[in-house]
């Protein structure tokens, strides 16, 4: 049996509630993660929270709450928000469950013996904030530091250390030679522009208990947790390993996976979905983590832009957010879902604005794929009693370049422009209907063959649209299967093959699918 597709998402910290740049993330996985089963690939998507470090325990202390508590409370509400988005994923890490602890301990202790941790004392600049050490080079010229740093502290401590800088050269290469390995190409270049200017400061992997005590303590030291960011890149291996993943459970041959029966292995995941800032972490810490533990890198770290709200950072303090989940319920998920991935590619920053979202929910879902799909079906209704015609192939070429470019840009993760592939179909039906007017043939006795034929085209392109749509609107996808009276659902991309609906049909009924809001 070949590897399942193993996507991942970032883990968010769990220190208050997900907003819009969590949703988008987590939709564009979906979405990845969908299409590929349509195409008939078997898919692990992974998604959870990190919830350990400076920022939680702060955020439960002021909350008067431990900090499991807090944590247990926040999950429920993240996990709940995973189904609100109607996400696929297979399943949902927490950092601070059994199997994750256990297993950044393992690593933590082979990475020790194998000679790859030092002890240091360090006197330098901290922010509390980023959790992280600081240096020079993050110093403004008049020697303030950036005020996303938050408060900066100079502070004299004693740590374990991972020794980076030996494995500086091998990384260059590495990405040189892999141009998919990052990707977007600009990302791609931000990675080795950093890796070629700069010598790689080794990483200091540990904090000491007295600083920080909601970590996951250092199996070979009881006065230090562990560096937040070590334990939190971790995630990604720890639920292949929980699994009975063939090649790690080689390296950790100690670990008791929660299945006596082995799995073929999921590792190397296919894509690291993540945003822009933690790019660092991703394309530079952990392959070097990786490789130290003798494992294979992931194939590729895909990398996504920030959203802003009317052109500012959002921020909570201003409130200028963007709710998902006050939009949803008033919009629906699958209008949510088609606004965050049409506006924005994968890669580029974003910005939202009301006005924006409700131009696309009525341009083109309410008037575009809403009004195609029910003008279609009610025709048929009303002149045919909801019986298909026989087959007729005017559009098939039409539908087959879409069906054929869109398969084509979801494999290369390219959303947007599947999106915009697929609206080519969804315009030229509709085109189509003011074209050829079934309305007026209709009236004509001796146009009733050609009426059968426009029918067809336009009941079968709803079809096909149906299954392009899936991976991206599925309660929409499923509601056009429904109304056409289809059993089973849309999730079969080779399904899209013109001439599916079989003349002698009968269709169910049309109901709208976007109801025009008053906006
Ligand atoms: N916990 C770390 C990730 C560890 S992964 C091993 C973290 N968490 S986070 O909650 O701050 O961010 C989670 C993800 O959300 C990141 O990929 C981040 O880029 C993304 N976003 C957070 N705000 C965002 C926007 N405003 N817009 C788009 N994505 C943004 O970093």
């Amino acid at each position: 049996m070949s590897k399942p597709f193993y996507i991942t998402t970032a883990i968010d910290y769990v220190n208050g509630q997900p907003h819009l740049g969590h949703a988008y993330e987590k939709i564009i996985t979906d979405v990845i993660s969908r299409a590929r089963r349509s195409f008939g690939q078997e898919v692990f998507y992974l998604t959870g929270l990190d919830e350990h470090g400076q920022k939680v325990q702060q955020a439960a202390q002021a909350d008067g709450k431990t900090p499991q508590d807090y944590c247990d409370g926040l999950a429920a509400d993240w996990q709940a928000f995973a189904q609100k988005l109607e996400l696929t994923n297979n399943d949902f890490v927490r950092t601070t469950s059994t199997r994750h602890k256990q297993f950044v301990q393992a690593i933590l202790t082979k990475l020790q013996i194998a000679g790859e941790f030092y002890q240091k004392t360090y006197e330098g600049f901290y922010s509390a904030k980023e959790e992280t050490f600081l240096t020079e080079k993050d110093r403004h010229p008049d020697g303030t530091f950036d005020t996303s740093y938050g408060e900066v502290v100079k502070i004299q401590e004693n740590n374990y250390w991972f020794k980076l800088k030996a494995h500086q050269r091998w990384l260059i290469d590495y990405i040189e030679s892999n141009p998919s390995f990052v990707q977007p190409d600009y990302r791609r270049n931000e990675v080795l522009g950093f890796l070629k200017n700069n010598e790689l400061e080794d990483l200091c992997i540990s904090r000491p208990l007295a600083r920080l005590n909601w970590g996951i303590p250092l199996p070979f030291d009881k006065d230090y947790v562990t560096y937040v960011w070590f334990d939190a890149l971790v995630n990604y291996i720890t639920v292949p390993a929980n699994m009975g993943d063939k090649t790690l459970l080689a390296l950790f041959p100690n670990l008791q996976p929660s299945t006596s029966q082995l799995q073929p292995a999921l590792w190397p995941a296919d894509i690291h979905v993540i945003g822009k800032d933690i790019l660092k972490f991703h394309a530079v810490y952990w392959p070097i983590m990786l490789k130290a533990m003798g494992l294979p890198l992931p194939k590729q770290i895909l990398v996504h832009g920030w959203w802003q709200k009317d052109g500012s950072k959002m921020s909570k303090s201003t409130g200028n957010v963007v709710d998902p989940v006050a939009i949803i319920n008033k919009w629906g998920v699958d209008a949510f879902r088609f606004y965050v991935v049409r506006e924005l590619a994968i890669g580029p920053d974003g910005n939202w604005t009301d006005s924006g979202f409700k131009s696309r929910y009525s341009a083109e879902l309410a008037n575009g794929l809403g009004n195609l799909v029910n003008r279609a079906l009610s025709m048929l209704k009303r002149y045919r009693n909801g019986i298909v015609p026989a087959r007729h192939d005017e559009l098939a070429p039409d539908a087959a370049k879409v069906v054929a470019a869109t398969q084509a840009l979801l494999q290369e993760s390219d959303l947007q422009g599947a999106l915009q592939s697929i609206w080519q179909l969804v315009n030229r039906a509709n085109q189509y209907v003011d074209q050829t007017k079934p309305f007026s043939l209709a009236k004509d006795p001796a146009q009733s063959q050609r009426l059968d034929e426009v029918l067809y085209n336009l009941v079968e392109s709803c079809r096909v649209l149906a299954i392009l749509l899936c991976p991206f609107i599925p309660g929409t996808a499923t509601k056009i299967y429904t109304q056409l009276a289809l059993t089973g659902l849309p999730d079969k991309f080779s399904a899209a093959t013109w001439g599916g609906l079989q003349a002698g049909q009968t269709i169910g009924d049309p109901a709208p699918l976007f109801p025009r809001k008053d906006v």
